[in-house]
Parts: structure tokens; C-alpha cells; sequence
């Protein structure tokens, strides 16, 4: 009787000792769950360089590009982490319209994004996804994009070529044409 007693007296001992367990390991798992989120929300502070970020990137000598010719170009994004490897390397398309004068488009399709394609003999961007139309000056020709390629500021300094990049552009940037 004596002996149940003595059970009866450590049990809650060991419920506590359980509970208590038990708890840890929940908050344990609780912080293993909580730091990608809360890391993925503070990402954008830790690296405020990467929001919003534009530059003037050089596109390469401006007499390289024949006058009356589109041609692709590559540049590398400036704002990008040593991981992002092959993705930070940003195509698009360079149109150089007069000595001075020069469109760089984005290679995306403001439809749904697929990369367009120049055609020289008859002067059209088109898209192979949904077959999006563009004119030469990037503007939208038929298919089913809502609007013209979108069109990055360029200048030419000391006969080199740049463009402003660094940000992808949205639906919400102002139209080409
Ligand atoms: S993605 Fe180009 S037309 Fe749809």
C-alpha cells in the first residue's frame, strides 16, 4: 500500500518530465519551421542593394552595332549573388536606329514571357509560345501580348553603349511606344 502510494507520487513526476519533453521538442520544431520564413521575410533588408536596384551596365562599343540591325547582347546583372551563376547573365535585344540612337529590349514576351526571337528580313520580333507579334521599335503588332516589348534607357559615353538594368521589368512599367 505504502509502495503504491510512492508510484502515485512519482507519476506526476514523470507526466511533468514527459510534458516538459515534450514541450521542448515542439519548440525546437517550432524555430526549425520559423527560420527559413523568417529568414525569406528579411531577406529584402539584408540585401537592400537587390531591391530595386538599377545601373548603367555597359552593353560593349556602340559601333559594334550596325546601324539599321537588331542583334542580341548580354549583359550581367550587377545585383546578383555568387550562387545565381548562369541566371544573372540577362539577354536582350540592341536596335540601333541612328549613329546615336539605340533601343535595347528586354528578350521577354510581355505576355506570358517566353524569350522572342528577331527575324532581320522582315523585321519583326515574334514570339514562338502563343505567337506575340512585335514591330522593329519593340511596339506590339498582334497575338496575344498586352503591349510592347518592354524598353530599357540606354546612353552612349566615350563610344561605349549602356543600358539601365538590373530590375525585371513588370507589366507595370510605362510602354515602349
Ligand atoms: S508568351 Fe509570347 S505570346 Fe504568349
Amino acid at each position: 500500500m505504502t509502495e503504491k502510494k510512492e508510484d502515485d507520487a512519482q507519476n506526476p513526476t514523470r507526466r511533468n518530465v514527459l510534458f516538459k519533453a515534450g514541450v521542448a521538442v515542439n519548440a525546437v520544431a517550432g524555430v526549425l519551421l520559423a527560420i527559413p520564413i523568417v529568414g525569406y521575410i528579411f531577406s529584402a533588408f539584408a540585401h537592400p542593394k537587390l531591391v530595386g536596384a538599377e545601373a548603367w551596365i555597359a552593353l560593349g562599343d556602340a559601333d559594334s552595332y550596325v546601324t539599321g540591325q537588331t542583334r542580341l547582347a548580354t549583359y550581367r546583372n550587377p545585383f546578383t549573388r555568387s550562387w545565381d551563376g548562369a541566371t544573372a547573365e540577362i539577354p536582350c535585344w540592341v536596335r540601333r536606329v541612328e549613329d546615336q540612337k539605340f533601343q535595347v529590349f528586354a528578350i521577354n514576351c510581355t505576355h506570358l514571357g517566353c524569350p522572342v526571337r528577331w527575324f532581320q528580313e522582315s523585321k519583326l520580333f515574334m514570339c514562338p509560345c502563343h505567337g506575340g507579334i512585335y514591330y522593329e521599335d519593340g511596339s506590339r503588332a498582334a497575338g496575344p501580348p498586352p503591349r510592347g516589348l518592354f524598353e530599357y534607357s540606354t546612353k552612349v559615353e566615350n563610344g561605349t553603349l549602356y543600358v539601365k538594368g538590373g530590375i525585371l521589368p513588370t507589366l507595370s512599367e510605362p510602354l515602349s511606344s
